[in-house]
């Protein structure tokens, strides 16, 4: 069975008269263990893709199976349950708490579920250490940079060791050393823990670091493309060569 089923999913934002269909017919599978890359021009409905994955928005239609159980049809105690237990999400806009410090926004999820502090202490310096803002921690998020915000945002996502990883292009305010050492923790977590990985990204480099790439145009999945045994070099021109089959740069490229 494979850990996530996404089937004929629609999705549409309006009503009457001025309805925006942002995903069509969406279907597809994801394996445990997957690192899977969402790729696609701005507005062809990767974020909302990953906000109906992760229960954010509910689906026009269509089904989502998370190890056989419908979450589209989960109820407010379940949601909850399965937010706080399964998931972790980098959302395009960090989404940090401002009155919090990063130390704070970080073990926040493990605050609440009634982690002792010391535990939470450990596991927040760990997180952050692998991302680089150990010295960062107790800043607020207005007094650090972006890039430093989006890492913070992605050590509260993997803090919790979560089995599905939903990030929102989580390097796009990265520079390249601080994006390198990003993926790499996820493709720790993802080896090392067998955490199942869905990125969005506009960008090539960190797509190379996936499995598979789904391609979304206007709504629909216009292909999708696996590493294999490919190298990362090899992988990236692949990668590179769909993108600008497909329209190349959009406007989120640099
Ligand atoms: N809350 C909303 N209300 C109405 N339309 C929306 C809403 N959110 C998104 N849309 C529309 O749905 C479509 C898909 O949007 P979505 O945010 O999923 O795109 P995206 O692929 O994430 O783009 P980007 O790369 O710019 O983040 C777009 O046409 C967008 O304008
Ligand atoms: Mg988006």
């Amino acid at each position: 069975m494979p850990l996530l089923r996404i089937e004929n999913v629609d999705k549409y934002y309006g009503s009457k008269g001025n309805i925006t269909k942002a995903l069509n017919h969406v279907s597809f599978e994801v394996e445990k263990g997957e690192f899977l890359g969402i790729m696609g021009s701005s507005g062809s409905g990767k974020t909302t893709l990953l906000n109906a994955i992760a229960t954010i928005h509910r689906v026009t239609a269509g089904h989502i199976y998370l190890e056989g159980a419908d979450i589209t049809q989960l109820k407010n105690k379940e949601l909850a349950k399965f937010r706080m237990e399964k998931l972790g999400f980098v959302f395009q806009d960090f989404n940090l708490l401002d009155n919090f410090t990063l130390e704070e926004n970080i073990g926040l999820a493990l605050t609440i579920k009634g982690v002792p502090k010391e535990a939470v202490y450990n596991k927040v310096i760990t997180a952050a250490e692998q991302l680089g803002i150990r010295d960062a921690l107790s800043k607020m998020p207005s007094e650090v940079s972006g890039g430093q915000r989006q890492r913070c945002a992605c050590a509260r996502a993997i803090i919790n060791k979560p089995s599905l990883l939903l990030a929102d292009e989580p390097t796009g305010a990265l520079d390249s050393h601080s994006a390198q050492m990003l993926l790499e923790s996820f493709k720790s977590l993802n080896r090392d823990r067998a955490a199942t990985i869905l990125m969005v990204t506009h960008d090539v480099f960190s797509a190379s670091y996936c499995s598979r790439i789904l391609f979304l145009k206007d709504g629909m999945i216009f292909t999708e493309i696996r590493r294999g045994d490919k190298t990362r070099r090899e992988f990236f021109q692949e990668i590179l060569d769909v993108v600008t089959l497909m329209g190349g740069k959009d406007s989120h490229d640099n």
